[in-house]
């Protein structure tokens, strides 16, 4: 991931959203760029060039900004005016160090390293902010949304350490609340970094009210045979030597989590031994779903997301966004104006070569409704017997599906039987805008009377703002400035 690190280390707000231009239904294949604009902007730098921005998080409550960046978190003002600074590095470490260290002295030698902000969640109904880093195999800090105060940072026990990764764009956390009765859970998705007996790759941890909880990030189960948690089996690197599973994006919706993930694909090079110098790894791009409710984990399943444009095949993916329809692209895409639907951006092919020059990128939406409802079909297909359980890097072995008399609903959980599952055919997004020249790396979108408007921001630092008519309105220019 690191070759596509996005290297950002300057902000920018404007109060250009003026600048709408009318929608032209005329010519919606001709993308045109509108207008350019680069004045009136506020910008924040951090103190040093070499911190580079990890982390954005914004509290919709009042406009306040929380920026994890390498080595600090940063509380600004709507105006991007620093409100408090919150250390968080550098710091002694040694990625061999193996947790947790008042248990296991460490005898590598230490050396000052950089703590590379990995998760940034605002938790709402703590007033607070979980600021995760890559030090110490990667513990987490619990700040006062206030004044960025340490209400705790647990690290006595293993699982307070979600991994030493230190590539910012290979984790993601979903906070899930199920009312004031019971206490919140945090879903953690993570790469493992070569690590897979140590740390989980997904699991769901509790969210204690209080930060200074002994149990706080305890499995949310936790047994002999059970467990809210799956771990990369280590037969899965004797196929794959440096398999990984990198987390772009992850979302809340329904009775549902979800993450989008990058990872290599099991068929996808030649057999164990061969080098793996020579080796072009074949990548896929797949959403993960897991109840919300489903202590044991046995509601997992995979679905391979990509999409196609002009005959071109887009599969990695960059970054995802969740947003709701519109009642302009509900019509179109069939699902009601406030139906969930997922921005995806994609660069082209399934090889990620890091020398790669390639800036061709889609941003391409997708149904939640339609996702489900392929996962449904597949889990009752399943159930009828049909296919093998397809998840190749969790079970290197086929696993025939087991049938059972059962009618599977929209909500189902899973059992302990054809599970975890994976669906074999790739889910189409719907193409909205292609880029050849500067590779899009960023989205987020939101509906202004009617229409899907989307932000996307490219490689180069442009941001470019796409309509649901598939043309570009606006662009505004960073670099330039
Ligand atoms: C991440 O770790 C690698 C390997 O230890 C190191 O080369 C790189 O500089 C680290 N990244 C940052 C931002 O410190
Ligand atoms: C949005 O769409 C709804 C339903 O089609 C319509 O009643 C409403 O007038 C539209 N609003 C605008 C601002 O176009």
């Amino acid at each position: 991931m690191a070759s596509q690190h996005r290297k950002l280390n300057c902000l920018l707000v404007s109060c250009c959203f003026v600048f709408l231009l009318p929608l032209s239904t005329s010519r919606p294949q001709q993308p045109s760029i509108a207008s350019k604009v680069n004045e009136h902007y506020r910008t924040f730098h951090a103190e040093n060039p070499e911190w580079t921005f990890n982390h954005l998080a914004v509290d919709y409550r009042n406009g306040n900004v929380y920026l994890g960046v390498v080595n600090r978190i940063y509380k600004l003002s709507q105006e991007l005016d620093v409100l408090v600074s919150h250390q968080t590095g550098p710091e002694d470490d040694n990625r061999n160090c193996y947790p947790p260290r008042i248990v296991q002295p460490c005898s590598e030698p230490l050396t000052l390293t950089n703590n590379v902000n990995k998760m940034l969640l605002i938790d709402y109904r703590a007033n607070r902010l979980l600021a995760c880093g890559s030090l110490y195999q990667g513990i987490c800090k619990l700040l006062r949304l206030d004044d960025l105060f340490k209400l705790g940072e647990p690290f006595h026990k293993k699982e307070h350490y979600l991994s030493g990764v230190n590539e910012s764009d290979s984790v993601f956390g979903v906070i899930v609340s199920y009312g004031d009765s019971s206490p919140d859970k945090l879903f953690v998705a993570t790469a493992v970094d070569g690590r897979p007996e140590y740390f989980p790759t997904i699991s769901s941890r509790k969210l204690a009210r209080n930060s200074e909880e002994d149990g706080m990030f305890a499995y949310v189960f936790h047994d002999e045979f059970v467990a809210s948690m799956i771990k990369i089996p280590s037969d899965t690197f004797t196929v794959v030597p440096d398999f990984d599973i990198y987390y772009v994006y992850g979302f809340a919706s329904g009775n549902f989590v979800y993450f989008l993930t990058l990872q290599p694909e099991m068929g996808g090079g030649p057999a164990a031994g061969s080098s793996s110098a020579n080796r072009e790894q074949v990548f896929t791009s797949k959403l993960v779903r897991l109840c919300k409710d489903d202590t044991a984990f046995n509601s997992y399943v995979e679905v391979p997301l990509g999409c196609v444009k002009g005959g071109v095949e887009y599969r990695l993916l960059q970054a995802a966004y969740l947003s709701k329809a519109g009642a302009i692209l509900a019509r179109s895409l069939s699902v009601g104006p406030d139906d969930d639907i997922l921005y995806a951006v994609f660069s082209k092919g399934q090889k990620r070569r890091p020398k790669e020059t390639s800036q061709e990128s889609a941003l391409c939406v997708f149904a939640l409704k339609e996702i489900n409802e392929k996962i449904k079909d597949r889990l009752q297909s399943c159930y009828k017997g049909e296919g093998t359980l397809d998840l190749a890097w969790l079970k290197v072995k086929d696993i025939p599906c087991s049938s059972a008399l059962l009618t599977i609903d929209d909500n189902f959980c899973g059992l302990d039987m054809n599970a975890p599952l994976g669906v074999s055919e790739m889910v189409r997004g719907i193409p909205l805008f292609s880029e050849s020249n500067d590779k899009m790396t960023s989205v987020i979108a939101y509906v202004y009377k009617n229409h899907s408007l989307a932000y996307v921001g490219t490689k180069s630092g442009r941001l470019k703002k796409v309509s649901d008519h598939m043309s570009v309105l606006v662009q505004y220019c960073s670099s330039c400035l």
